[in-house]
């Protein structure tokens, strides 16, 4: 099957040699092929690769649940980090209208420790009936438990005890964890994510899906987008035409001619969180054994008056994947003026898209030019269909990167090492001596 997704890697050709790109292209599609054997690195957290052949009984409960809690309040705060946070932000945020009001507001907790960001959030739900919806794969992740006790206790105390069973809902493991346990001992509705599908690659669980449904979106439009493009990289061909080899084997080739930075760039600012879920897909999956392209982004043209002028002559480590959306939601055109004063009258009558598409054109060329090699993902609109196709392709060329650089996309040993020194700090039971040999280091470096 063909998909509505596009790779095009013409903007990288003057940087990189023949030779190899068709190196790393072998290299991606063995990646891939052992991906798909479930014969790499992780396998046994490789089950999101068919989340989209299995998700459709799933999610008519998704459905039923979100129109449960949006009948019973208008707000629900979302509690999770990380992997149980992003991808719904990401989806939501892509797909809102900013300045409509909404039928139903998510808010968003538990990926902070900020005491002022959650202080102000208590003070906003002072004033209205809310949900919650926790997320935690493992159940103990302390930013979420932190948020999730202070807003049961705000709940306990504004709305009472009684209506708390029927305002929380919980998506954990199915039979582990703090989460799991209080969930069941409350009788909170819950969801699972499954054993075999890591917390950035669930976007395709309950853990995405139903603060999607919740938001007014459409569910099952996201879970055929992801479907297609199942059908489209993983089932596709082994060659260069499979975008996601494509882009697996450019962005590798890259990093080997020593193009360490990747900077994800979009023109449309309700695509701002999807950078930032990207960029913990890439870097919690590829950044280890000392190894990994660095994952940031950009949102041009605003920041072309910030950060443009480093890309355009700073130091030449970085390469480019534009997002390049071709139509948008709404039509708006540059109006005429009788007086020309402000000197735009040559695009009078131009839509804003046809002048972003021209703005996107000149930096291309102009950053090409630069020194920095480019390349071109294109999606049809942004909207839930093309937002599935997007995330699936991301997900599926993630993992065939990290097996490219021969490590496991699917861990992440080194998020432990902040935790435990947070844990010694705080004075837990168990860390006594890490906290004196952490505290006589502060004093030195400090
Ligand atoms: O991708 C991951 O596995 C992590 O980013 C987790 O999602 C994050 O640490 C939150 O974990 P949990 O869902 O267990 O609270």
């Amino acid at each position: 099957m063909k998909s509505d997704i596009s790779v095009k890697t013409n903007g990288i050709s003057s940087f990189i040699r023949t030779e190899d790109i068709a190196l790393y292209t072998e290299r991606a599609k063995t990646s891939l092929i052992t991906l798909r054997e479930g014969k790499g690195l992780g396998n046994q957290f490789t089950g999101w690769l068919r989340l989209p052949d299995r998700t459709v009984e799933e999610t008519e409960g998704i459905k039923r649940c979100a129109a449960r809690l949006r009948s019973q309040a208008p707000v629900t705060v979302v509690v999770g980090i990380g992997g149980s946070y992003l991808g719904a932000k990401a989806l939501t945020e892509a797909l809102s209208d900013p300045f409509s009001e909404h039928e139903h507001t998510l808010l968003f907790a538990g990926h902070t420790l900020s005491e002022d960001y959650h202080a102000s959030l208590l003070r906003y739900l002072d004033h209205t009936s809310y949900n919650i919806l926790v997320i935690s794969k493992s159940g103990t992740t302390t930013e979420p438990a932190i948020a999730f006790r202070i807003l049961r206790d705000h709940m306990r105390k504004t709305a009472g005890a009684e209506v708390m069973k029927s305002r929380i809902v919980a998506i954990t493991d199915a039979q582990r964890g703090a989460l799991h346990k209080l969930a069941v001992e409350e009788g909170y509705e819950t969801f699972v994510i499954p054993d075999d599908v890591g917390g950035r690659y669930s976007v395709l669980t309950p853990v995405g899906l139903l603060p999607l449904a919740l938001a007014g979106y459409d569910a099952d439009a996201f879970v055929r987008g992801m479907r297609d493009m199942a059908l489209s990289v993983r089932e596709g061909d082994d060659t260069a035409t499979n975008i996601a080899i494509a882009y697996a084997a450019a962005r590798n080739t890259l990093y080997h001619k020593g193009y360490t930075t990747e900077i994800l760039i979009s023109y449309e600012p309700s695509l701002v969180y999807l950078a930032e879920w990207w960029k913990q897909l890439y870097g919690e999956s590829e950044g280890k054994e000392s190894k990994g392209i660095f994952p940031s982004s950009v949102t041009f043209t605003t920041d072309l008056h910030s950060m443009g002028q480093y890309i355009q002559q700073g130091e030449r480590k970085l390469f480019e994947t534009v997002i390049h959306v071709e139509e948008s939601r709404h039509s708006l055109v540059v109006p005429g003026a009788a007086d020309d004063s402000d000197g735009i009258g040559f695009i009078a009558g131009r839509s804003l898209t046809d002048v972003n598409h021209k703005a996107e054109a000149g930096t291309r060329i102009a950053h090409i030019d630069g020194g920095v090699p480019v390349i071109k993902i294109s999606m049809k609109r942004i909207d839930e269909y093309n937002l599935g196709q997007l995330m699936y392709f991301f997900e599926l060329a993630c993992a065939v990167s990290g097996y490219i650089l021969e490590i496991n996309p699917f861990d992440q040993p080194g998020v432990e090492s902040y935790k435990r020194n947070m844990f010694a700090l705080l004075g837990k039971k168990g860390f006594e001596a890490e906290r004196e040999r952490l505290e006589k280091e502060l004093k030195e470096k400090s």
